[in-house]
């Protein structure tokens, strides 16, 4: 017996230093020391023994279950802990690690343009107005002296919520026009930036939303001298002195003389390349004498009051104001072209 106890307390303690996790530790209590366990099986034979090796065997069996436990115990405690090293190794927070750093945005350089643009109207005592994108097709059509039936009301190009054409996404920044006459005391000078959309215009180097800025002036003596004397200072002030420019004839049903105003390209320095289409010239924007007709339906004398009105597309001023190739650069918002301004 007393060998059978010598190799249970050898075998355990050899198994027990095997242990890893907590469950083996409990496997191994109930195989040595449980009811049914490997000692018991031992305390159970002690019936077998003499009077005088009882109490011997008994005083034995008590100790190797004593240490036995101990050792199990002491054994519980090493997995703790190395359970808990394990678990301080893994969480560990490496405050030394550099932080992380979020980009800054910054503004597009179409509104940077613009920004340049408005400081240039307010220079010159202009206010800058800001109108609905979501406009009457009275404000954005009939006001504006285009009658029923003028092409630019057709569906294939105009954004109208209902078939009464009563409600419309504004095809141009000039309802803004209608909207100073109605509300501001004369003499006016605004402009009036703002996007604006359009059926038709769907192709590599068009958008059905783009970005205009209307201007006005009504004042008393007001000629197309003064249209043009502003365009050009607005042209060198944005675009460098000696920027070249050409008006040329135009219709718009609104003004009367009506214009545009080209500026010499960037790229080619007029003689033609992709960037303009082969022209050596940007259209930048379309003007002209207000019409005697809508200065009328305002409610405002055309014998004694006279005015100029342009609209200019933004992203073409943008494109030639930081000499960007192609339109397409400015709607795509990738971060390789934004973050050059
Ligand atoms: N609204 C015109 C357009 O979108 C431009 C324009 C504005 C022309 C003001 C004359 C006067 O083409």
């Amino acid at each position: 017996m007393k060998e059978q106890l010598a190799k249970i307390r050898a075998e355990a303690l050899e198994a027990l230093e095997r242990t890893s996790l907590p469950a083996e530790l409990d496997e191994l209590r109930v195989r040595y020391l449980g009811k049914k366990g490997e000692l018991t099986a031992v305390l159970k034979q002690m019936g077998s023994l003499s009077a005088e090796e009882r109490p011997q065997m008994g005083a034995l069996v008590n100790e190797v279950k004593a240490s036995l436990e101990s050792a199990i115990e002491a054994q519980a405690q090493r997995l703790e802990s190395t359970a808990m090293e394990a678990r301080l190794k893994l969480e560990a927070v490496d405050v030394t690690i550099p932080g992380k750093v979020h980009k800054q945005g910054h503004k597009h350089p179409m509104y940077i343009a613009l920004d340049e643009i408005k400081e240039i109207f307010i220079g010159m005592g202009f206010t800058v107005l800001d109108g609905p994108e979501i406009e009457l097709g009275e404000l954005n059509f009939d006001r504006l002296n285009a009658e029923e039936g003028h092409p630019s009301r057709d569906w294939s190009d105009t954004f109208y919520f209902d078939t009464d054409e009563k409600v419309m996404l504004r095809s141009q920044t000039s309802p803004m026009q209608v909207r100073a006459m109605d509300s501001m005391e004369l003499p006016i000078r605004i402009i009036a930036p703002g996007r604006v959309y359009r059926k038709d215009e769907v192709d590599a180097t068009h958008s059905p939303m783009f970005h205009q800025v209307e201007g006005m002036v009504i004042d008393k003596n007001v000629t197309m001298a003064d249209l043009k004397g502003t365009l050009n200072l607005l042209a060198e002030k944005l675009f460098g002195v000696g920027t070249v420019t050409r008006f040329r004839p135009h219709h718009f049903p609104f003004t009367e003389p009506s214009c545009e105003m080209d500026v010499q390209c960037h790229k080619c320095g007029g003689v033609g390349c992709p960037t303009c289409k082969g022209e050596g010239w940007i259209e930048l924007l379309g003007a002209g004498m207000i019409h005697p007709r809508v200065l009328e339906m305002a409610g405002i004398d055309p014998n004694k009051w006279s005015g100029w009105a342009f609209g200019m597309g933004l992203e073409r001023t943008a494109m030639r104001r930081f000499k960007i190739a192609d339109l397409r650069l400015i709607f795509e918002n990738d971060v390789r072209f934004l973050e050059q301004f």
